[in-house]
């Protein structure tokens, strides 16, 4: 049985296959609309979440299987006082698969050591996000037809932000990717990701300036500044529009360049930019579906 913690998880080769099968899921989808039939995905999501948890749900909905669950911890026994083993105990006897939101870093690994079900990581804390690197690998393969030889910029709350994180540390794996890292000097990407970047000699750079590297993108990977994980509501004030991306900004980028955002957007993508062809974080949810389909079909072993 195999869970889902980390987008390392899964290797080049594995994530290829994978990206193969959302492909073929995109181009027919009436070929999987039953493969689920039968099966229960639980979604237990201890955080807030509209787009990762309704991306589960419409996945297994699509393959037709069914769902239960809960969206915030206040509404599960959590409320109570129960730990997530003892939950994830009980979901293994009503559900197939279960993807786990949590507030606290390394929660769904600790769900899965005590799961008989296949366990997915759907965001822990400030740590990792694996479903979105999916979701932005499958985005940029298919916009691009790539995974390797790109300049990509990753701009906003890169400490917290933990789709920036698993973006990262899938991305250092393909040939030829060049990091630029845009933030403020509070919100730098953590030590631990910097150091493994120096060690496995993939090149980066810190800047605080978007403009100035603007020209250079070839994917522009836009982040909010994450308000829950902030210590005080003053530091989050003043650096929550750091950053705006707007017409005159874009004028800057390569024809080619693709914008994309995990969603949700508060400021940092000015709406006048949803126009732009090369505004592609909407498409990227659609990808998100296909994605969640693919991987629910390889981790409960169904073959189409
Ligand atoms: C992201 C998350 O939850 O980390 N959202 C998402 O899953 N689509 C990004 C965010 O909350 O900013």
């Amino acid at each position: 049985m195999r869970h889902l913690m980390s987008p390392l998880d899964f290797s080049i080769e594995e994530l290829d296959k994978l990206f193969d099968l959302a492909a073929d899921i995109e181009a027919n989808p009436a070929k999987y609309a039953h493969a689920c039939a039968g099966k229960k995905l639980a979604t237990c999501f201890y955080e807030p979440s509209t787009r990762t948890r309704l991306s589960f749900e419409s996945a297994m909905y699509n393959l037709g299987g069914n769902v239960l669950g809960f969206s915030d911890a206040g509404s599960s026994s959590a409320a109570k006082g129960e730990s997530v083993s003892d939950t994830i105990r009980m979901i293994s006897c009503y559900a197939d698969i279960c993807a786990m939101r949590h507030h606290k870093e390394g929660a769904p690994m600790v769900a899965a050591t005590k799961s008989s079900i296949p366990v997915i990581n759907a965001g822990d804390g400030g740590h990792q996000h694996p479903t979105q690197t999916l979701t932005d690998l499958l985005t940029i393969r298919s916009i691009k037809g790539r995974l390797n030889n790109f300049t990509i910029g990753l701009c906003g709350d890169l400490k917290f932000g933990r789709t920036a994180h698993s973006l990262i540390h899938a991305l250092s794996r393909y040939a030829n990717i060049r990091f630029i890292f845009i933030s403020p000097e509070e919100l730098k990407v953590p030590e631990y990701i910097t150091e493994m970047l120096r060690e496995e000699n993939i090149p980066f750079e810190e800047v605080t300036k978007l403009e100035s590297v603007m020209p250079e993108l070839d994917i522009l990977y836009m982040t909010r500044v994450q308000r829950e994980r902030f210590f005080n509501e003053e530091d989050y004030v003043r650096l929550k529009d750091f950053y705006i991306l707007n017409k005159e900004k874009m004028e800057l980028a390569k024809d080619d360049m693709i914008i994309l955002h995990p969603l949700p957007r508060v400021n940092e993508i000015s709406v006048e930019v949803d126009d732009d062809p090369r505004a592609r974080y909407f498409q990227q949810v659609q990808y998100g579906v296909y994605v969640r389909m693919a991987l629910l079909l390889t981790l409960l072993e169904i073959e189409v």
